[in-house]
């Protein structure tokens, strides 16, 4: 993305002539951005059983999956539904891990009969695993009492969190997997998201691998994800280098005392997806208070709910008019609820009605939180590649899902 004469562009094309052929509200990705995240985790860890499985949930278009699976990624799957996209995309089962809390047999009965590896969250799960599948190998979603993340809600690791077997409940779970002839080949943590702060890795793996010791029969570790990005214009992005150079000491020292070369996992989902996506968005309405001038869009948090779940910050620009007079603004969207706000008192260059601004980092959690509320469809989405433009996700009319709506 870069600036050209006032205008926002993407590899070569402006958002404005993006919307005169496929309208708005479209969300852009950009599929070099998506490389060159995946190449900076991929380049800098280089210890050399590092696989890399993304987190499908961020972001599963099957054009951004081909991408991953062209990249030499695998994927991190939450559902039987995630699992179908990725073996649609064209990845194999060995190339798919599971991890899910509250499996339904079913689902897990899914997961066995088409050969793919879990990540088993409860000791019912391990339990429900052993009855249908006994003799095979499973590997267990620990929560060693260490969370992170820039919101609450998105915090995964310690006593408020759901995720995870319990630190206090590994002697149960070991005996579980051995009355069923249970192997427990893996070991998975993953502590929260959107996380800039290396050290709290650092710390996270180290506690997973002092557990580790305890599993003779081990042939991964998972740290999960969780890896951030500046979503703020000040902050500082994650250092993948040191990140990486962290993960090989603390490896080669680990499989030196385990006394076996054993392969790490790790499922980035933002960190790859996220800045590739730009939300285009129109503006419908201004208006003022004596305190607020609201601008209004013809998007809203049915399409991008990280700002009124989360409080997420997402830099919000005009793309029709980088630079000019500013203003501060609110930008609203036209959902009928008071937390239909992507960014409250932000100062962007001046908005007119018809003016086309970008919701910027939007390509993780975006789309794929998306829903039908207000019984609005959702929003296109374009692929940016080699300078050329490809519609991936046709807007639905409104008359084709009435009936879901
Ligand atoms: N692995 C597991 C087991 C996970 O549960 C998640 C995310 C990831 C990997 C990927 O995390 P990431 O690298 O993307 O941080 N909707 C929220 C994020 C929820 C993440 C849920 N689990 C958001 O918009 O911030």
């Amino acid at each position: 993305m870069n600036v050209k004469n006032n205008q926002l562009y993407f590899d070569g094309l402006s958002a404005e002539e993006l919307i005169k052929k496929y309208k708005t509200p479209l969300y852009v990705y950009e599929a070099e951005v998506i490389r060159r995240q995946y190449n900076s985790l991929a380049k800098n860890i280089s210890y050399p059983h590092t696989k890399i499985h993304y987190a499908a949930k961020a972001n599963a278009n099957p054009a951004i999956l081909k991408i991953i699976r062209q990249l030499g990624g695998n994927i991190e799957a939450v559902s039987k539904g995630k699992i179908l996209s990725a073996f649609k995309a064209g990845f194999k089962p060995g190339q798919i891990i599971y991890t899910c809390n509250g499996a339904e047999e079913e689902e897990l009965r899914f997961v066995i009969d088409n050969d793919i590896t879990a990540n088993l969250d409860s000791l019912n799960q391990i339990e429900t695993w052993g009855r249908l599948n006994p003799n095979s190998s499973i590997s267990l979603r620990l929560n060693l009492d260490i969370g992170a993340g820039s919101h609450i809600y998105i915090t995964t690791g310690g006593r408020r969190s759901k995720f995870g077997i319990h630190i206090s409940k590994i002697k149960e779970a070991k005996k579980l997997a051995k009355k069923y002839g249970l192997r427990i080949v893996g070991l998975h943590q993953h502590i929260g998201s959107d996380v800039v702060d290396g050290k709290v890795f650092g710390k996270a793996m180290r506690t997973l691998l002092k557990i580790a010791s305890q599993f003779p029969e081990l042939e991964f570790v998972n740290f999960g994800g969780g890896f951030g990005i500046p979503y703020k214009p000040d902050q500082k992005p994650l250092d993948t280098k040191t990140l990486g150079d962290q993960i090989t000491k603390i490896m080669n020292q680990f499989t030196k005392e385990y006394g076996k070369e054993i392969n790490v996992i790790i499922e980035p989902g933002r960190y790859l997806v996220a800045q590739a996506g730009t939300l285009l968005t129109s503006v419908t309405d201004i208006k003022s208070n004596p305190s607020r001038t609201f601008v209004s869009t013809n998007t809203g948090f049915n399409h991008m709910i990280r700002s009124a779940m989360y409080f997420a910050y997402h830099n919000v620009t005009n793309a029709s008019r980088v630079e000019g007079k500013k203003k501060t603004v609110t930008v609203v969207g036209n959902i009928c609820e008071s937390a239909d706000i992507f960014a409250q008192d932000r100062v962007i260059t001046n908005p007119k009605k018809g003016d086309i601004l970008a919701i910027h980092d939007t390509g993780a959690y975006g789309y794929t939180m998306s829903s039908l509320y207000n019984a609005r469809v959702k929003p296109a989405e374009v692929l940016i590649d080699n300078g050329k433009a490809k519609l991936i996700r046709e807007r639905l009319n409104i008359e084709n899902i009435l009936d879901s709506i």
